[in-house]
């Protein structure tokens, strides 16, 4: 009798034991073939999808300072039981070019009641318990300042209430108090009394439970979610959003620090990019601004990577070029920017970024010049900052863009002409179907190892089609991403950087989907590519170990990809092992050389039988698992669910 008839008739036991023997998986334990930047996976954030103002950024209070194009939306006046008023915007342009406008009250609440109300972005969260912290610049031109603040539920029932005075000159008034119930769709409203006139401006409603409890500062539940990746950059403010549509309306980073009531506010270019998605209430407060940006980036443990305007406006909108004799104000904002992030205290833009509080460096690495810019009129301009940034920061390495689809004619232009002009990093974007994710997890084996690094800076598998209101966030999705990133790992000597876009999505105020995490007014929840991204920087290791199956790489031959790691500071050896077929298949992963290998190890699971699955609120159908396995010798037993992704954690002794 041969060994496997002899085994058949052992058993079905032995019969699974004999067909894991079948299918060996050999890591390299003892030589690592390349290093895992600690940059490798990170973070790619847009106002977009109402990802700053109505979600990141925790202010309440839509349209604020009454500088949207109509300065009354967000806002409705109410009056109640004969009390008579009316708004009037006054601008002060000459003497406050940022912020023009105000609004000046008339009224007589002598009897009844007269005021406004705001309905918040998509109404308001607001918590039982909670304190809310309210602020206004105003002043009472006539009669007593007297104020209620109000927040009502979407039944109209008052939730929590305060009153205020403000003075006859313009001060900045506060108050604050606790909320009396839960409600998703809350709104607020301010009670003026008796009869007078006030003039009222950046009228603000912040909760108590901000990010490290920072005053008028992020969302605590969003960052969390951010902070649970382990990110390993944080690439800002975008995306489209630093091009604008047009010049005017460009990302500009100087705008955006210093006191709140200065920044100057700008439509948001997503207001009106997608007729099916439009969003007319859309506008840039930069409440969140570069200096929140670089602190958040040091929050959350990410290296900063800013992007900026280089004279170049959506070359899929109105295309606007800065001519190159105009180029140095852009170019001068780069070189700031380097000086406000990592200048000394002595320096006039470190000086800036000290006297906003935080007097130590960023630590910035790397800046990107212009986001998915393509043609010669590009590179032209890259070449101008290449030249005076390199001159003056040899340190600081550039991300430059070759163009927003991985291959095409922008690509083939682009991508030679960059590594001839030796460029240090292209960011590389790919919005595509599953299957070409799955079809491209050996892209890289054969770049040019001495040539540029690689940033996979913007990518997302599209389940019906570019941008489509249709797609999803489907298992199939993620597992294709999965699929795909074991490449980027493997292939870590040349690609040093990726990021999953984009990164949030309001449910009722997005206008691009599939987005990584989804928020309404009070919750958040992963999506299933969430917790692809989160296992892949949550499990890095810090150098790429061989893999192989019949001396080949694990790139789907069979339905399978594969990628292995080693952390030098845990000691563990790191497998991750991607099925994309509707059959387990089982494995002996043979763990060789002459590391002392522990007898269990982890396997941590995100999987679903169904291709379709989707997270939602309140239910996280695909999220990992965690269990033990037990190491023979060297060797792990490991039958792969259908439809999974598996990591592999074993510790060496
Ligand atoms: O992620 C959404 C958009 O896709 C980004 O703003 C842009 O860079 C890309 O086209």
């Amino acid at each position: 009798m041969n060994l496997k008839k002899l085994m058949i008739t052992l058993g079905c036991s032995v019969i699974a034991w004999y067909s894991y023997g079948q299918s060996k998986i050999t890591v390299n334990t003892d030589k690592p073939i390349a290093e895992i930047q600690p940059t490798m996976w990170g973070i790619f954030f847009e106002d977009i999808n109402l990802g700053a103002d109505g979600g990141l950024y925790a202010e309440l209070i839509k349209n604020r300072s009454f500088e949207f194009y109509s300065p009354m939306m967000g806002w409705k006046e109410i009056k109640k039981d004969g009390a008579t008023g009316s708004v009037l915007i006054e601008n002060r342009t000459t003497t406050n070019k940022n912020n023009p406008r105000y609004a000046r009250f008339t009224f007589d609440a002598s009897k009844g009641s007269y005021g406004i109300s705001n309905e918040g972005f998509r109404g308001m969260g607001i918590k039982k318990d909670l304190q809310y912290h309210f602020s206004l610049w105003a002043r009472a031109v006539e009669g007593n300042g007297k104020m209620r603040v109000e927040l009502v539920n979407s039944e109209d029932e008052s939730i929590g209430s305060a009153t205020l005075t403000v003075g006859k000159d313009w001060t900045k008034q506060k108050v604050s108090f606790t909320a009396t119930s839960t409600d998703l769709k809350a709104s607020f409203k301010i009670w003026f009394e008796g009869k007078g006139i006030v003039e009222a401006d950046m009228i603000s409603l912040f909760p108590n439970d901000t990010w490290k409890g920072r005053p008028e500062g992020l969302r605590q539940d969003l960052v969390q979610l951010l902070a649970d990746m382990k990110p390993g950059f944080l690439r800002f403010p975008g995306g489209c959003i630093v091009e604008g549509r047009e010049l005017v309306t460009r990302y500009q980073w100087k705008k955006t620090v210093g006191k709140i009531e200065d920044r100057e506010l700008i439509v948001n270019r997503w207001n009106s990019e997608f007729k099916h998605r439009s969003t007319p209430d859309y506008y840039q407060t930069f409440g969140l601004g570069f200096f929140e940006y670089f602190q958040l980036s040091e929050d959350i443990g990410a290296s900063p990577l800013p992007i900026l305007n280089c004279g170049m406006a959506c070359q899929f909108n109105t295309g606007e070029v800065v001519p190159l004799e105009e180029l140095d104000p852009y170019l001068q904002d780069a070189l700031d920017l380097i000086e406000f992030a990592n200048g000394d205290v002595n320096t006039t833009w470190g000086k800036l970024r000290s006297d906003l509080g935080h007097p130590a460096p960023f630590n910035l690495k790397f800046l990107g010049i212009g986001n998915e810019q393509w043609g010669p009129q590009y590179i032209e301009r890259y070449k101008v900052f290449a030249k005076a940034i390199k001159a003056k920061y040899p340190e600081i390495k550039l991300v430059t863009s070759v163009g927003p689809s991985p291959d095409g004619e922008l690509f083939d232009y682009l991508n030679p002409t960059l590594r001839e002009l030796k460029a240090d990093i292209l960011d590389e974007h790919y919005y595509k179907n599953p299957e070409w994710f799955q079809q491209n997890a050996s892209r890289y084996d054969n770049y040019d190892r001495k040539g540029p690094k690689i940033f996979a800076g913007e990518y997302a598998a599209q389940s019906a089609g570019i941008a489509s209101p249709e797609n999803k966030n489907s298992w199939k999705c993620a597992l294709s991403e999965a699929a795909f990133m074991t490449g980027l790992e493997r292939n870590a000597d040349v690609v040093y950087m990726a990021s999953y876009a984009p990164l949030f999505a309001h449910a009722e105020g997005w206008q691009w989907t599939p987005d990584l995490i989804w928020f309404n007014n009070l919750e958040a929840y992963g999506t299933a590519n969430y917790y692809v991204q989160k296992l892949f920087a949550s499990n890095k290791g810090t150098n790429v170990l061989s893999i192989l199956e019949d001396k080949e790489k694990l790139t789907g031959q069979k339905g399978i990809y594969a990628t292995a790691a080693w952390d030098n500071a845990t000691k563990e050896i790191i497998v991750k092992l991607v099925n994309v077929t509707d059959k387990e298949a089982r494995h002996n992963v043979e763990l060789a050389g002459g590391k002392k290998i522990n007898s269990t190890g982890t396997l941590t699971i995100l999987k679903s039988q169904d291709l379709d699955a989707v997270n939602s609120f309140g239910s996280l159908n695909i999220k990992p698992t965690e269990e033990k396995v037990s190491v023979k010798g060297k060797t792990v037993a490991i039958a792969l669910a259908p439809y999974s992704m598996t990591v592999l954690k074993v510790k060496t002794k």
